[in-house]
């Protein structure tokens, strides 16, 4: 039974996750969910970022786990708007940087294969299959939008 959560106990919550379902495929790649998430909080360390950007790196696929808190697989034939869910499953424990971060990772892939033309060809074959289920390359109009500083909170 899932205990009540609270900030005392969310870190154990998700190692717990981490230790029983890490070794699931990353959508049929060859590495598991958890060597998936760890690559990002260690690419995130090893760029300098600070550490909640690695928390954010560690805990950006969490969204996969929301039946814990559904699954993806390659053979899915729409979004499951992990990263949305994944924000909303944290927002009561972590700070909104690193919420948002985790909001964000989609937007940012689509937007990166936007304007990166270099960042698409790097994709793995899930990821590809992913971000064409995600909406593909943002648009223009997309990027410009996406460019926009954000709005102060409460606007
Ligand atoms: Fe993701």
């Amino acid at each position: 039974m899932k205990p009540e959560l609270d900030k005392t106990n969310i870190v154990a919550f998700i190692a717990d996750i981490f230790e029983r379902r890490g070794a699931e495929s990353y959508l049929g790649e060859a590495v598991t969910m958890a060597q998936h998430m760890l690559q990002g909080a260690v690419l995130a360390e090893k760029a300098k970022a600070p550490e909640d950007l690695v928390a954010a790196a560690l805990l950006h696929d969490i969204g996969h786990y929301t039946s814990e808190f559904g699954t993806l697989s390659l053979g899915d034939t729409r979004d499951n708007y992990h990263e949305e869910s994944g924000a909303k499953v944290l927002e009561p424990f972590f700070p909104a940087v690193i919420t948002e971060c985790v909001r964000l990772h989609v937007p940012a892939k689509r937007y990166l294969c936007a304007t990166d033309p270099a960042y698409y060809g790097r994709l793995s074959e899930a990821s590809k299959h992913t971000l064409s289920l995600q909406g593909g390359p943002m648009s223009k109009a997309e990027v410009a939008e996406f460019e926009k500083p954000p709005l102060p909170r409460g606007c």
